[in-house]
């Protein structure tokens, strides 16, 4: 059974593309079929995985907008077992192609119907639009990046009652599978302020893994790799597979 993921913040720079790379690339290499929906205009899944959104004539926006089939517009990446729909600046357009549209935030689910992947994860713009809503409403469950910074929790309560409003509404299967905290950087007490601040807010919602700033993970996206193929002896490749053996135990406990 296909178990979807949505990663979503809709704050940006907090490591929702580089949290879909690396545990899409990770859950790949474990053996498991997997589908990165890019669902950025931004398309930073598209090109960190090595691609150009705009060689490409079908992308998200047609998956979305004009019903093309979900094999047409997926796409092989370098590793095998992962694949890609991949995105450009157009998918902006979506938002308001959208919106005039009947039953607009199904179009998602309903387009993923055929697919036949183990794990499909839809990485996120930075804003709780129509794009973000179409994936809480074609999501499983939805994961949480958030960056170890000082405004960390500013905005998650708003992003908690979206999702509340989503499974109330239109999706009630729909669960937190959990929070990430990324970018931690463990000499600051700041960093340390900051995650047990977010545990006492999402107690054992919070992965045990937590990535670390390293400067290894900002690099791969620009030679298109996944930080295994990038230096898989750093800090961030072992986090990242650490929290794929997290993410595989809290699905099939489901
Ligand atoms: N753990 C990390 N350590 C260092 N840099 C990171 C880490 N995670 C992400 N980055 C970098 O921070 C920036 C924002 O991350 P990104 O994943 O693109 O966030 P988002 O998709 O939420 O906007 C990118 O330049 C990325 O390479
Ligand atoms: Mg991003």
């Amino acid at each position: 059974m296909t178990h979807v993921v949505a990663i979503v913040n809709q704050k940006g720079g907090v490591g929702k593309t580089t949290t879909t790379i690396n545990l899409g690339a990770q859950l790949a290499k474990d053996g498991y079929k997997v589908l990165i929906i890019d669902s950025d205009p931004q398309g930073n899944a598209t090109s960190g995985l090595g691609l150009s959104g705009n060689t490409f004539e079908k992308t998200t926006y047609n998956l979305l907008v004009s019903k093309t089939p979900i094999d047409k517009v997926i796409q092989e990446t370098y590793i095998p077992n992962l694949h890609i729909i991949p995105a450009n600046p157009n998918l902006a357009g979506a938002e308001i192609d959208l919106s005039t549209m009947i039953s607009r935030e199904f179009k998602l689910k309903e387009s993923l119907i055929a697919s036949t992947h183990d794990f499909i994860l839809i990485d996120c713009p930075p804003a709780l639009g129509l794009l973000s809503i179409n994936a809480l409403t074609a999501a499983d469950s939805v994961l949480i990046p958030v960056q170890a910074e000082y405004y960390a929790l500013e905005g998650l309560s708003q992003l908690l009652n979206i999702i509340q409003i989503v499974k109330q509404n239109i999706n009630k299967k729909l669960e937190i599978l959990g929070v990430v905290i990324t970018m931690y950087d463990k000499r600051t007490s700041l960093s340390e302020q900051v995650l047990s601040e977010i545990k006492n807010h999402f107690g054992d919602k919070v992965f045990e893994t937590i990535i670390p700033r390293n400067i290894r993970l900002a690099e791969a996206p620009s030679f298109g790799k996944a930080i295994y193929d990038h230096d898989k002896w750093s800090k961030g490749a072992r986090a990242y597979k650490q929290l794929a053996k997290e993410v595989i135990d809290r699905v099939s406990t489901k």
